[in-house]
């Protein structure tokens, strides 16, 4: 087995054998949030016990469709007025590609495109593909001595040429969230289409995408929405710039040779992830019963703790000490950040993520290339949790 396939199990299976799954302190909630809420679990359970009668593909039609309460839970959750605007996907690497592409493939090339130095490679990979094949040139807007994206910054990258932009709303690295209403507002009116990459903040602050120009914005389920791998979808206002790449069945036209060119079809073919949606599903009703005055007030506790412990040790550095959204991510001096990330696991059962963070463009001014140690927290972690971690952090600074 090569290291990434099988070190990394071993790795883990080791991890969970030695604790109970109770005393881990499970910080990774940036790649995929874990522990579920116990209405997710269900959701899936049930969506998988029960025969599936959805709309077209069965008879005993009108029971429960899980694409159709998902997009209503979807369009309430981020406030627009249109289920129909929701698309689903696989997760965000899918939605970010279908918009990409999509959108390369029904506009005159080469044309110029605005990114910015938080992406992922979601959309590093997607646009460098586009560039290298001659289709785009690309400006990617550096993020201010803050950590942010300064609208301004965003307005002088505009050029006659300029027909996309791609901004990440919420870092994975620094915890920063960019002014989605004012930077969607200034591409809008430079005649630019927007994606917005929501993979880090739905779920984790409140979002009113009516309130913006976003074109487009991008979600995944397994991480803050608390859904199940495998799902995720993206807000598409218009959806005329972006061409379908795939085609298939629908469960209904099925006598037409074309693809239904309506939304949310237009994006999808095949049979949906029924359970993954319904899990979404669940996942945007539990965070609505909740409220985000409670979910931010307890993760704003959380890391305003963490960070204020750990910015007072003199060996360890801090990337982002005040960040927007629950990330921690910091490295111990002369260490490498690999060696801290082990020792967390194996020692204190404490699971956090090292290395680049699929972001090497932002990890390539904050750490040099490096890498560091990154702790994110969602909703289900505890003060208690964090007031050991702080400890132990200590310990090792020491
Ligand atoms: N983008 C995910 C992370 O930050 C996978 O870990």
């Amino acid at each position: 087995m090569t290291r990434y396939a099988g070190y990394r199990v071993q790795e883990s299976n080791f991890i969970v054998q030695q604790a109970n799954l109770r005393d881990l302190i499970y910080l990774n909630n940036a790649a995929s949030t874990w522990p579920k809420p116990a209405c997710v679990l269900d959701a899936v359970s049930e969506a998988s016990r029960l025969p599936y009668l959805e709309s077209g593909r069965t008879t005993l039609e009108g029971q429960v469709s899980y694409p159709d309460e998902g997009r209503e839970a979807l369009a309430s959750f981020f406030h627009t007025n249109e289920p129909g605007e929701y698309v689903f996907t696989s997760n965000a690497t899918d939605s970010l590609n279908i918009l990409i592409h999509g959108f390369a493939a029904s506009h005159a090339s080469p044309f110029h495109v605005i990114t910015t130095e938080l992406e992922h490679n979601s959309v590093i990979r997607p646009l460098l593909s586009l560039k290298k094949a001659g289709k785009i040139s690309l400006t990617i807007v550096p993020v201010d001595s803050g950590g942010h994206i300064h609208p301004d910054s965003i307005a002088e990258a505009i050029t006659p040429e300029t027909r996309l932009g791609i901004i990440n709303h919420g870092s994975n690295v620094t915890g920063a969230v960019q002014d989605i209403r004012e930077i969607s507002r200034v591409l809008h009116d430079g005649g630019v289409f927007s994606i917005f990459d929501g993979s880090q903040t739905a779920g984790q602050i409140p979002i009113s995408l009516s309130e913006t120009s976003a074109d487009a914005f991008v979600f995944t389920g397994h991480k803050y929405l608390f859904g199940t791998p495998g799902i995720g979808g993206f807000f598409l206002r218009t959806p005329e710039p972006v061409l379908p790449l795939k085609q298939g069945g629908t469960g209904f036209d099925s006598a037409s040779p074309d693809h239904p060119g309506e939304m949310p079809v237009r994006f999808e073919a095949g049979t949906p992830n029924f359970p993954g949606i319904a899990a979404m599903t669940a996942g945007l009703r539990y965070l609505s019963d909740i409220g985000f005055d409670t979910i931010t007030s307890h993760l704003s506790s959380m890391s305003g703790y963490l960070s204020e412990r750990m910015s007072h040790l003199d060996s360890l550095i801090l990337y982002a000490p005040n960040p927007d959204t629950p990330i921690i991510s910091f490295n111990l001096s002369n260490v490498d950040p690999e060696d801290i990330g082990l020792i967390l696991g194996r020692k204190y059962h404490i699971v956090t993520r090292t290395g680049l963070h699929c972001a090497p463009w932002i990890h390539k001014k904050l750490t040099g290339g490096a890498g560091c140690v990154r702790m994110s927290m969602s909703y289900l972690n505890t003060m208690e949790q964090c007031r050991i971690v702080a400890d132990i952090i200590e310990e090792l600074a020491a």
